[in-house]
Order: structure tokens, then sequence, then C-alpha cells
């Protein structure tokens, strides 16, 4: 089987580590480079995090670049009661000596789409800042990336808000810019993102081995259990990358979306139609606004779990 090129957009975030340490660990994985973006955490340290998890997988030189230092609009909304004030549950984890690519994120995205032989999968697990800038920026690279697997968005409830999942809630006017470029977009959400969990018993069983990958995930899985207050915990980010090289595990279907802008309550919210088409043809949603996207509703836990375990452990 040929290696998927991948390109990672993170704002790391214990998930986002759990997904790249997946993403540089996992044989069919080409990982060509990863965007750092204000999220979690200010984009500063999201680049120091991305680069501790690097480490524990013990990856070669892969570019990370640092990206927006905020959303489109408004300001940063950190997320430190999930994910602790350095983003990685305050471990003291030792700094990296990698060091930052001197492009941007949206140079990077552009010298890595354009100098790839292979088609080039981004997978943003952030808020969609990054990604947003690039689009308009270099619009003709653009049109050469294969597709977008994001974890983001809902078609059912939200986590930042009643409505709107965390990453899009963060800038939403960058989600719509995504949601609506043409590039095709698969979403996986929080239908299914707190699904694929690790408990106790397995974190501190890899938190004793002797192996670097395992003991960093074994111990940032017992710090986020300490630090969310439940056992067991979500691999959250990860999953978006399961559903790239395995998209078999996983039950999607094709609506139309739209993201809300607006500033009420539903801000961030990403409006998936999931009526029958008798209903849609009576009242559409907003044509101008919608765009055409791959939802994920279902997944093989187990499966999903253990293509994790193993390639961590492996
Ligand atoms: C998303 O928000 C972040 O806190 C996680 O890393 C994940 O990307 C879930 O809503
Ligand atoms: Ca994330």
């Amino acid at each position: 089987m040929s290696k998927t090129s991948i390109i990672m957009d993170v704002d790391t975030g214990v998930d986002d580590a759990f997904a790249v340490l997946f993403a540089a660990m996992h044989p069919d994985i080409n990982l060509l480079g990863i965007t750092c973006v204000d999220g979690n955490t200010n984009v500063d340290q999201v680049v120091a995090n991305t680069f501790k998890v690097l480490d524990a997988a013990g990856a070669g030189d892969i570019p990370v670049a640092r990206g927006a230092v905020r959303p489109l609009l408004g300001k940063s909304q950190y997320a430190e009661y999930v994910h602790g004030k350095d983003g990685m549950c305050d471990l003291g984890i030792a700094p990296s000596h990698r060091t930052v690519d001197p492009r941007s994120a949206v140079e990077l995205l552009r010298d890595l789409i354009e100098s790839s032989v292979d088609p080039v999968t981004i997978v943003p697990i952030a808020p969609l800042t990054n990604i947003a800038l690039f689009l308009g920026a270099f619009p003709e690279t653009a049109k050469k990336i294969h597709r977008i697997v994001l974890m983001g968005g809902s078609a059912s409830a939200g986590n930042a808000t009643a409505a709107a999942e965390f990453n899009v809630w963060h800038d939403p006017e960058a989600a719509a810019i995504v949601f609506q470029s043409g590039v095709p977009i698969s979403m996986y959400g929080l239908d299914v993102f707190m699904r694929p969990t690790i408990d106790r018993e397995e974190a501190t069983t890899m938190s004793k081995s002797a192996k670097p990958s395992s003991q960093f995930a074994g111990s940032l899985a017992l710090g986020f259990m300490e630090q969310v207050k439940t056992d067991p915990v979500s691999l959250g980010d990860y999953g978006a990358l399961a559903l790239v090289i395995h998209p078999e595990l996983f039950t999607t279907e094709m609506f139309d979306v739209v993201v809300d802008t607006s500033a009420g309550p539903a801000r961030g919210q990403t409006i998936v139609d999931r009526r029958g088409a008798w209903l849609k043809q009576l009242e559409p949603l907003d044509l101008e606004d919608s765009a055409k996207v791959r939802v994920a509703l279902d997944l093989d836990v187990d499966a999903v779990v253990k293509l994790w375990l193993k390639t961590v452990n492996s």
C-alpha cells in the first residue's frame, strides 16, 4: 500500500498530541509537515508542545511552522480548563531542541503542496484560521489539495457552547471560508470524537513502558484523567487520521452544511441538514452559504482504538 501524504494543522493540546504521535509513527502515513495555530493555547506554546510530541515519536526532521496568533475576528479563547495551562496537562515535559521552520504556516503549506509528487491531504485538528488564510493567500496552490479531513463541528450538540464545537467556535469565519472553498471536505466531529478512548489501566501500563512513545502517551493520558476528572478519556483528534487511512472503519454520509457566523447563541454551530429530500426541497438550506460535506456519523470504536495502540506502542 502506498503512503498517504498528509500535512497536519494543530493546536497541541492533549488529543492533538495523541494524533501527532500516531501520524509520525504510522507506516502508511507520510507526514510532510505540521502547521501550528492559536487554539487550545497560544501558538508559541503549540509549537513547543508539538516538538515534544515529535521527540517522543522519535520522528525525523518534520518541518513545523508557526501560524496565526489569533482568530480572523475576535479574541483568542484558550481551553486551559481542558488541556491545562501549557496545553499538555502541565506535566513538566523537557523542552525539545527542535527549531521552528523559518517559513510562516501558509508558506509552508504552499511549499509542501507545490513540491509533493503525491496528492496531499490536509488534516486540521484545530481552529481553521491557518487554512482559511492559506486558501486566500495561495488560491492556485489550494486547487491542488486532494482533500481536507478535519476535526471540527457537530451534527448534534456542541461542547464549547450548547451549539458549537470548539474548533469551529474559536474561528467561525475561518471555518465558513474553508467549508465553502470547494475543496472536498470530510468532517470528524463531536458525533464520533468522544468514542475512541483510553482507560487508566491501559494508560498506566503504557506509562511504565521503556518505549518513549508509549511512556509519553500513557503519562499524558493519566495527566488528562486528573485534569478532566474522567476515566476513560477520549483519544479525540486522533480519530480524524484514522478516518483518512481507514475509511472502512467509519459510517459517513454527505450533507449540506452551513457554519453559523452570526453573533447569537448558535455562533460557530455547524448546521448539518439531515432532513430527507422531500422536506429539504420545501425549504432548502441557504445554498449560497452551504457546502456539501462528508460527515462521520459512526465508527468501529474497538478497531480505531486498537489501530492507535498498535501504532503508538510499535
Ligand atoms: C477540539 O477542541 C480542542 O480542545 C481539541 O484539541 C479538539 O481539537 C474538540 O472540540
Ligand atoms: Ca485540537
